[in-house]
């Protein structure tokens, strides 16, 4: 390693070991927070990628810069039976970590201080790879990048992050009005918090560097606000190109964003299906990258590039969903999504089911559609689903409780085809399945 890249790891582990990260409370749970359980659960990457549904049970987890280990509480919880191991540079920060899984009674983790540079030495292969906001400390994302796939099995997958260029410009300005004042010259510490405080709050409203002052900066996290954000040793920000550049480079390929519905360019428009001529023409040929890039040209508004990628040509080759016939249909299985499979989602679609109302999924599960939607599902289809809380089901078995319950057209009174059904269910099931609610495994 140059002198110039171990100058800059031994930045970044006195910050942490200064201020570990993050402050959250040893007590809190993040079982509850349905949002962050989807976040990390493993197996939503790999059905995005192959459409295959995995078990979490035996599987590998590496949170590699795991911080005070509240991602690696959230991947122990979002995936019953999988091993998790965290690494850092900072050895008070594992301490901490160590203690929270402890805490929280989880027995399946090691930890080790250790840098993202030095993986190989555990002599261990991951089937999933958590590095959430790290990459971006990197001198060269590419290089963070091998360092994981080194260590990731070949069906593995990782999920990491950079932080946008576009998004928090002013806190790169921030920093490079701090930087140029000398703040950042040693490690910040209290003496330097303050004055950077000190300086933003006399400013006048309308200078654009005051808009970074948050009521953060006066609250109990205070130091950890301004050293996450005004005062961040090696933070830099990064473009999607940049981001594809930097998996091209560490021949990785993009699996997808973490929260992809959050970047589909439709939702930026007013009216999708009716879009000005010469974005309807052009649109269609554009890569992933270019698309994804011109959402954050038209709306900056994501702080995280948060992306899942894996080894090149592992994802398995999938005819799409709309595509599938009669017959296809009929050869798959539906899941649930594990995450949908509780005892109180189960009581919210009986009760629904005895109320004669609609069942809103989107109440249970928030995360997986575009943000502000709600979807409900009809009485019949809602009810055929029932016994998918029991276990997965072969469709053709959803399908025959969907014609018990629905055997005639609503309008004509005439009895409902077998293909009539199929196509009224496949529709509801193929919106559920593009949110993950449903989970569609057919022997193509
Ligand atoms: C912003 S914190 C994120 C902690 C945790 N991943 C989270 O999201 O809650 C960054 C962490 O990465 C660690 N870190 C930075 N560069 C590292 C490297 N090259 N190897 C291992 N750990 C590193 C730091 O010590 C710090 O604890």
């Amino acid at each position: 390693m140059s002198k110039a890249s171990s100058e800059q790891l031994e930045k970044i582990r006195q910050q942490f070991e200064f201020e570990p990260y993050p402050q959250t409370p040893i007590d809190y749970s993040p079982k509850e927070n349905a949002n962050l359980m989807f976040i990390h659960n493993l197996g939503n990457p790999y059905y995005l990628r192959d459409r295959t549904v995995i078990d979490s049970r035996n599987r590998v987890i590496l949170d590699a810069g795991c911080g005070t280990g509240s991602k690696c509480l959230a991947l122990a919880q979002a995936n019953p039976g999988a091993k998790i191991i965290g690494i850092d540079l900072s050895e008070k920060s594992i301490e901490f970590a160590k203690k929270r899984l402890e805490y929280h009674g989880i027995e399946n983790a090691e930890f080790h201080v250790l840098g993202i540079e030095d993986l190989p030495q555990l002599g261990i292969e991951f089937d999933y790879i958590n590095c959430d906001e790290v990459l971006y400390l990197f001198p060269d994302i590419a290089n963070g990048l091998r360092a994981m796939k080194a260590v990731l099995k070949p069906q593995g997958i990782i999920r990491s992050n950079l932080h946008s260029e576009l998004q928090r410009y002013l806190y790169f300005r921030a920093q490079k009005l701090f930087g140029l004042m000398g703040l950042m010259d040693g490690n910040p510490e209290d003496l330097e918090i303050e004055i950077a405080i000190d300086i933003l709050k006399a400013l006048k409203p309308n200078v654009q560097l005051k808009q970074t002052l948050r009521p953060s900066a006066e609250g109990e996290n205070r130091n950890e606000w301004v050293l996450m954000n005004l005062l961040f040793q090696e933070d830099k920000g990064y473009t999607i190109p940049d981001l594809f550049d930097g998996l091209r480079r560490a021949d990785l390929e993009f699996v997808s964003m973490v929260n992809w519905q959050q970047w589909d360019l439709m939702t930026l428009f007013e009216d999708s299906d009716n879009l000005p001529p010469f974005l309807a023409m052009g649109l269609p040929g554009c890569s992933t990258e270019q698309q994804l890039h011109l959402y954050e040209l038209f709306n900056a508004r994501h702080r995280l590039l948060d992306f899942w990628c894996g080894h090149p040509n592992q994802a398995k080759p999938r005819q799409s969903i709309g595509e599938w016939d009669i017959a296809d249909w009929k050869n798959t299985t539906v899941h649930l999504h594990p995450q949908l499979k509780t005892s109180e989602v189960r009581e919210g679609l009986t009760r629904s089911l005895e109320q004669q109302a609609p069942f809103l999924i989107t109440r249970y599960l928030g995360a997986s559609v575009p943000e502000g939607e709600s979807l409900f599902i009809d009485g019949a289809i809602a009810s055929a689903m029932l016994p998918l809380w029991d276990s997965s089901q072969p469709f053709t078995a959803l399908l025959d409780r969907y014609l018990k319950l629905k055997p005639v057209d609503a309008v004509t009174l005439d009895p409902i085809s077998v293909t009539t059904a199929i196509e009224q269910l496949q529709l509801v099931f193929q919106q559920l399945e593009s949110y993950l609610y449903l989970l569609l495994d057919s022997q193509e």
